[in-house]
């Protein structure tokens, strides 16, 4: 199917997010109109800084109240739009029917409007990486678009956490089984790695884990990473970067999936050194994770540390598709950093006094 026109018109679902906004913000720099949806345009605390965007000022950036719980909740949005970049959460991914509904009423709403002929939808790494037996890792250590977690795993279900991962996969597979049979549109799946980079809105400093851990560390009070894994990364311009070139591209195919991350791996104490390391002028003193695991686990460190160690991170295709240049994981650690603090007014636990000072 045709790409979206340069431009062109496109919707992004989740907008206030941490992606979503930023996705908004590049394709308002790439010249496209912007309908972003949120689900309250009147909460300025969530889309304040939307508001404050020059295209906003000028109309391009039209701002629109939608849940994805409610049906025929897009109609009047997707009308006119070429693209759509479907970046939000939804309630919760713990029922897979909910999950399924909400991709049928985004669904619903697309083959209603008849002018979009793109979606990429916002999938995870978690939909390809997220495994119940960690000899899963061992056994295919290699991390690209054409792995799937152990989907036969009878510990994968929702009450042992994989929720998250199983609804991902079931919203990629809805989209692009709905896109083939509509004949008029297609879909493809961007799977971003661990988000960091800066905030634009104090709110966001609460949502998704890495930004949120960052400001544990300025504090002085963060966790150790699920079984030791280290972070693996991307920035989260890249990442919209990545999603607005697969709206471009005139190469993808329906039902292909993109990994987006830089391929940068670091250990979640290191990321809080480099605190220091990359911004000196703040003195930040530098703690050790709070480590929840169980002695079990903790006994096992060493052994799942190696584990992760011979890990392979790809990321050809993306870069093959959308001549993306990922930034470094320093650029996103220092920007990340200073954003919590300006724009969040994230107290930093210095070293001199120790005291925690604005
Ligand atoms: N952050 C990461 O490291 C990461 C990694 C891999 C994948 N992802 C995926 O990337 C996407 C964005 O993540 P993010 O970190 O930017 O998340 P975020 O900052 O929490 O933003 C998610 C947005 O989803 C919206 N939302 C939640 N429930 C909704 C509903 N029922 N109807 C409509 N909108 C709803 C919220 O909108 P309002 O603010 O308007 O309420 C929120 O702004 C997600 O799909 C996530 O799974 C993120």
């Amino acid at each position: 199917m045709p790409p979206v026109p340069k431009r062109g018109v496109v919707a992004v679902t989740g907008a206030a997010g941490f992606l979503g906004g930023w996705t908004v913000r590049n394709l308002l720099d790439r010249g496209y109109r912007v309908r972003a949806c949120v689900r309250s345009v009147d909460d300025d605390s969530r889309v304040g800084f939307l508001k404050a965007l020059p295209g906003y000022a000028s109309g391009r950036l039209t701002l629109h109240t939608a849940d994805l719980d409610r049906v025929g909740c897009f109609d009047d949005i997707f009308v006119g739009c070429h693209g759509v970049a479907h970046i939000a959460h939804i309630s919760t991914y713990e029922d897979q029917d909910y999950v399924r509904r909400t991709c049928d009423h985004i669904i619903a709403s697309v083959n209603a409007a008849r002018s979009v002929t793109r979606v990429v939808v916002t999938s995870s790494v978690a939909a390809v990486i997220s495994e119940m037996d960690l000899q899963e890792v061992v056994r295919r250590p290699v991390f690209y678009e054409d792995r799937y977690p152990d989907e036969s795993n009878p510990k994968r279900t929702p009450e042992r956490g994989q929720g998250y991962s199983m609804g991902k996969l079931v919203a990629e597979r809805a989209f692009s089984d709905a896109a083939a049979a509509s004949g008029f549109w297609d879909s493809v799946t961007c799977c971003p790695g661990d988000n960091v980079g800066p905030i634009q809105s104090a709110h966001q400093k609460d949502m998704g884990p890495w930004q949120h851990h960052i400001e544990g560390m300025l504090r002085g009070a963060y966790h150790q990473n699920g079984v030791y894994r280290p972070w693996m990364t991307v920035d989260v311009r890249d990442d919209a970067d990545c999603h607005i070139g697969l709206l471009e591209s005139s190469e993808v195919k329906n039902g292909e999936r993109y990994i987006a991350w830089s391929t940068d791996v670091r250990k979640v104490e290191d990321i809080c050194a480099d605190i220091d390391r990359l911004l000196p002028e703040l003195n930040h003193a530098a703690t050790p994770p709070i480590d929840p695991f169980p002695d079990r686990i903790k006994a096992r460190e060493a052994e799942f540390r190696g584990i992760w160690a011979q890990c392979e991170l790809r990321n050809d295709r993306i870069r093959a598709r959308t001549g993306i240049t990922f930034r470094s994981l320093d650029e996103s650690i220092r920007d990340c950093a200073e954003s919590l603090i300006a724009v969040a007014k994230v107290p930093v636990r210095r070293r001199e006094a120790a005291v925690e000072t604005a």
